[in-house]
């Protein structure tokens, strides 16, 4: 480990001292890691999605984010925090991490973080509470936490490269799994000071259902929450349609404050998806359907 952490901290040493001085610094991009992938089809044979996620996914810069929502939730006694599609639990851990080392007792307010996905195998696994992660991936933990990730995991070596990091209940306690799919899930998200995270899963979506789910929840999320994509979100136009429907991009790449009233209501499909698609034609074919791989 001690190698592979000083090759982490060589790599992203700078990352951390710059992050520290700028508030919400968007300059320097950590490593990426996939600790768990995989398909899943439909009887038809098409792909539905994938499962693909990791511990730290690099589209999201946590510690800025978890800084600014203790700034923007100074105020609030009790902050909603709901990552959907969240796979087999790397992500809501990986915020629950944060948000410990961050933010020490004062993380409790955002706790516990209710985590959900469609597919129950992935809500099963993470409820189990075991992760596999590789020697490179701990010391990105290691960056993001201070090394203090073996304060919430047991970490047993499973072979030559990869190790098996086990929560602790300090950790499992903030975290809560549901097997839930976001479409039946609109009167938790309406609440207000909700966080909510759906990350790279809206490729998987046809645009109409990305249309839908977006006016959902343009039409339900108060003024005071807050929206999180990720970057395969953008690569499929996700972030145009939130900027049409008045979600206000926020200094944290990939973060969205709610508009707090649905301004499209009642436009038709055909006319939002017309003025998204606008640069050219292509562009328009490849949004009949957004199911691509990601
Ligand atoms: C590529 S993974 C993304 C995991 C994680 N958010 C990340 O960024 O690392 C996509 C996830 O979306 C989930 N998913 C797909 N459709 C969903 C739905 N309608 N409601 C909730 N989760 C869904 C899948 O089960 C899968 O775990």
């Amino acid at each position: 480990m001690s190698f592979i952490n000083s090759m982490i901290t060589a790599i992203t040493g700078n990352c951390t001292d710059i992050s520290r001085l700028h508030k919400y610094n968007k300059q320097c991009k950590q490593p990426s890691f996939t600790s768990i992938g995989g398909v899943v089809t439909k009887k038809s044979g098409e792909l539905a999605y994938r499962i693909d996620t990791s511990f730290f996914r690099n589209d999201l810069y946590w510690d800025n984010f978890v800084r600014y929502l203790s700034d923007k939730y100074q105020n609030a006694k009790k902050v909603r925090v709901i990552n959907h599609a969240c796979s087999s639990g790397y992500e809501p851990y990986s915020l629950a991490l944060t948000f410990m080392y961050e933010l020490g007792e004062k993380a409790k307010k955002f706790f516990p973080i209710k985590a959900r996905d469609i597919n129950k195998t992935n809500i099963e696994r993470a409820k189990a509470g075991e992760f596999r992660i590789d020697s490179f991936e701990w010391g990105g933990i290691d960056f993001y936490t201070n090394n203090t990730f073996e304060k919430y995991f047991d970490v047993y070596k499973s072979d030559l490269y990869s190790y098996k990091a086990v929560a602790k209940d300090e950790i499992k306690k903030t975290v809560k799994f549901k097997c839930k799919d976001i479409f039946k899930d609109m009167r938790k998200i309406s609440k207000e000071n909700t966080v909510l995270l759906c990350r790279n899963f809206w490729p998987y979506l046809s645009i109409d259902e990305a249309i839908k789910l977006i006016d959902q929840l343009a039409t339900k999320m108060k003024k005071s929450s807050v929206l999180v994509i990720g970057d395969y979100d953008s690569v499929y136009s996700v972030d145009k349609l939130l900027g049409m429907y008045g979600f206000k991009k926020t200094e944290i790449n990939n973060v969205y404050e709610a508009p707090g009233k649905n301004i499209l209501s009642g436009t038709s499909k055909s006319k939002i998806i017309d003025k998204v698609f606008a640069v050219n034609d292509s562009e328009k074919d490849y949004s009949k359907s957004l199911s691509l791989l990601v």
